[in-house]
């Protein structure tokens, strides 16, 4: 069986930065390292939440109580890619196996074309954020043509339930959305 402890002390942690009085750059620099140390070791995420499916998935590993974050692994498929999309909460991804690709996407004002910014290329055992205050949109997709990648994300919120924006690439339109989650059971933390 794996054993979860890594996970079980990571949400730990997350809950005395989130009872800390830490503002937002605070929690992205701690929550950083914590999440660092998190995807440093591939041994941790039991098989059904690192499972691909037809679309990429979200499962959901934890839920604060007080919804003040989530944590979620995200398996994405061969070929697999997000739609152009907002988060309106701040984010950290950490990846844990294989390697994704995530594209600054710069909506127009006029009803253009969304246009693209700078890419990042994230590897296992990095970790970059996503934060409103920061720039809110992107598109992920899976950068490896053979094989899953799995990132590890904690957003500052319960993201599966929070309405957010996809844009439409070729006018730049904005729709509401709300993601929910691949799952409906969450990891026993405590075995
Ligand atoms: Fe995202």
């Amino acid at each position: 069986m794996t054993d979860i402890t890594r996970l079980r002390d990571f949400v730990k942690a997350m809950t005395a930065l989130a009872d800390s009085d830490a503002d937002e750059g605070q929690l992205l620099a701690r929550g950083r390292a914590l999440l660092a140390d998190l995807v440093r070791h591939d041994d941790w995420l039991p098989d059904e939440f690192a499972l691909p499916g037809p679309t990429y998935r979200q499962y959901l590993l934890h839920c604060d109580p007080a919804e003040r974050f989530s944590v979620v692994s995200f398996v994405w498929g061969p070929g697999q890619v997000t739609p152009v999309h907002d988060h309106t909460v701040w984010g950290l991804v950490g990846m844990l196996r294989g390697e994704e690709v995530s594209t600054l996407m710069l909506p127009a004002a006029d009803g253009g074309p969304v246009q693209t910014g700078q890419v990042d290329h994230l590897r296992a055992g990095e970790v970059v954020a996503v934060s409103p205050s920061l720039h809110d949109v992107h598109v992920v997709s899976n950068a490896l043509a053979d094989r899953s990648s799995i990132s590890i994300h904690v957003y500052g919120g319960n993201i599966g339930r929070i309405r957010r924006h996809m844009f439409d690439p070729a006018t730049s339109l904005a729709t509401p959305f709300v993601s929910g989650y691949s799952n409906h059971v969450v990891p026993n933390l405590w075995e």
